[in-house]
């Protein structure tokens, strides 16, 4: 059955490509804070036409220097074998021979000189030739010469070290202290501290908000193609979001970092990686009601549970400790739509199975395998077949670090200006959501093991 384009649809992605609509945007340059002020629509949105891989775009011109501070040198920052992040490498697309990056703070010393020494022995030598490496961020700017202040902050720190007001695990105040109004492109999750400590955060977004700083939170795949078109064709056909239903199935045996495996250090899995589809189902169906939230898991010590290829030794965590291995949940949006999820530590092998569902009247939106090959699948009203369009070279990580600096060149208010996705107060609600979650599952739980200890006392 042909596709009808009608009603409206966003563009699939051979029509956005070589449109002039994309040549106008990569040209323009100026500056504009109209997308520095990302509180001001709390879903802001991109034509899907814009998001252009990095082979497409047009590099910034201009030969200012472009000083960028990295937080981190960890896998994010410099990419690893697990998955396409890396932000230097994006960063280095983007402003090309503009960037240079003025210093590195990680305790990790020796990993933070090797990353730069791989890098100076590269051709992007000219952006890491002065890269001086620091322990502490005090560190940095009590050497700090004034042609190395930094114009943007890039923080890959394990979240276990920021999103608060504890002295040692906040990075983005003593940021804004020590470089007031420069902006920050901060990672996912927020934080992963005590459930308590969400109040820091939230406290860290108003801060971020009344001083204006632009800030962006990593949640990427708000900026695929897949995900814009979705958000498209429901702005423009004036849909109203019934439910959202996510699906994140890792792949567990490629994880093989002990503290992922240890709720205690990373908050567990929906709160670490999940929350990437958390975030996602808020971005359509908008505020949770987070008293509505309501959960099951499985745990290690189910017999469904048990799993045969974990890389670590899980008897070296404490068992409360350990991570679930389902997780499902449902809730309430503000709106009266419902919102489903499901994790699954399950799969074998490398990669992911990730699915996002979007129903509307007459609409049914499935983005699938985001992370590697993104499908989108589109059920449209008097349709029985789904239209089915691929991003085969869409790049999320690129799009975000592009449409950050984009904002922070800008300072032009205009309908073209770039905008920012993910901002720090957002990103702090899917967070909320992701605690939410883990604290409905870690309840019934509680509500289910007097009821197993007494089945199991009875059969003894
Ligand atoms: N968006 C994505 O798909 C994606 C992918 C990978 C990682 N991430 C996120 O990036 C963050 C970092 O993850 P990673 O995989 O790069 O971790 P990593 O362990 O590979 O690297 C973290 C680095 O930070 C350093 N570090 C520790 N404490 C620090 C501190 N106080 N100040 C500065 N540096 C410090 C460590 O020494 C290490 O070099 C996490 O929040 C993770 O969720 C996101």
């Amino acid at each position: 059955m042909a596709y009808q384009a009608s009603p409206t649809f966003a563009r699939s992605p051979n029509e956005c490509r070589g449109s002039d609509h994309q040549l106008r945007f990569s040209e323009r340059k100026g500056s504009g804070t109209g997308a520095g002020s990302p509180l001001s629509s709390r879903r802001p949105s991109i034509d899907p036409c814009r998001l252009v891989p990095m082979d497409k775009t047009m590099h910034i011109g201009g030969s200012d220097e472009f000083n960028v501070l990295f937080i981190g040198a960890g896998n994010i920052m410099f990419g690893s074998p697990e998955g396409p992040w890396n932000h230097s490498f994006r960063l280095e697309h983007k402003l090309g021979p503009r960037l240079k990056v003025v210093a590195i703070i990680d305790p990790a010393i020796e990993r933070a000189t090797a990353m730069i020494q791989k890098k100076r022995d590269s051709f992007v030598v000219s952006a890491y030739e002065k890269t001086r490496v620091f322990r502490t961020l005090d560190d940095f700017v009590k050497n700090m010469a004034p042609r190395d202040r930094p114009r943007a902050v890039v923080i890959g720190s394990p979240p276990m070290f920021r999103g608060t007001l504890q002295p040692g695990r906040d990075i983005e105040i003593q940021i804004t202290k020590h470089f007031p109004g420069v902006p920050l492109f901060t990672e996912k999750p927020i934080a992963t501290g005590p459930q308590y400590e969400i109040g820091d955060a939230l406290a860290i977004a108003k801060q971020i908000e009344e001083t204006k700083t632009i800030c962006s939170v990593g949640y990427m795949l708000r900026y695929l193609q897949g995900v814009q078109m979705i958000k498209q064709t429901i702005e423009e056909n004036n849909l109203t979001v019934m439910a959202t239903i996510a699906r994140y199935a890792c792949a567990y045996e490629a994880i093989a970092k002990p503290d992922w495996w240890d709720k205690s250090k990373s908050g567990g899995p929906v709160i670490e990686q999940g929350t990437h589809f958390c975030d996602l189902s808020r971005y359509f169906g908008g505020e949770v009601v987070l008293s509505s939230v309501v959960g099951h898991s499985l745990e290690f010590d189910e017999k469904p549970g048990h799993i045969s290829k974990m890389q670590i030794d899980e008897s070296k965590i404490a068992p409360e400790n350990r991570i679930s291995r389902i997780t499902s949940a449902t809730w309430k949006y503000e709106s009266g739509a419902i919102g489903v999820f499901t994790h699954c530590v399950a799969l074998q092998g490398t990669n992911y199975s990730c699915e996002l569902e979007v129903y509307a009247d007459g609409y049914c939106f499935r983005l699938v395998d985001p992370y590697v090959q993104p499908i989108l699948y589109i059920r449209a009203p008097g349709e029985d077949i789904e239209k089915v369009l691929r991003f085969p070279d869409d790049d999320p990580f690129f799009s975000e670090i592009s449409n950050f600096i984009d904002v922070v060149e800008d300072v032009e208010e205009s309908p073209e200006a770039a905008v920012i996705l993910s901002s720090y107060e957002d990103a702090c609600r899917s967070y909320q959501l992701t605690w939410a979650i883990r604290e409905a599952t870690e309840r019934s739980r509680a509500g289910r093991l007097p009821m197993r200890n007494g089945i199991e006392a009875k059969a003894l």
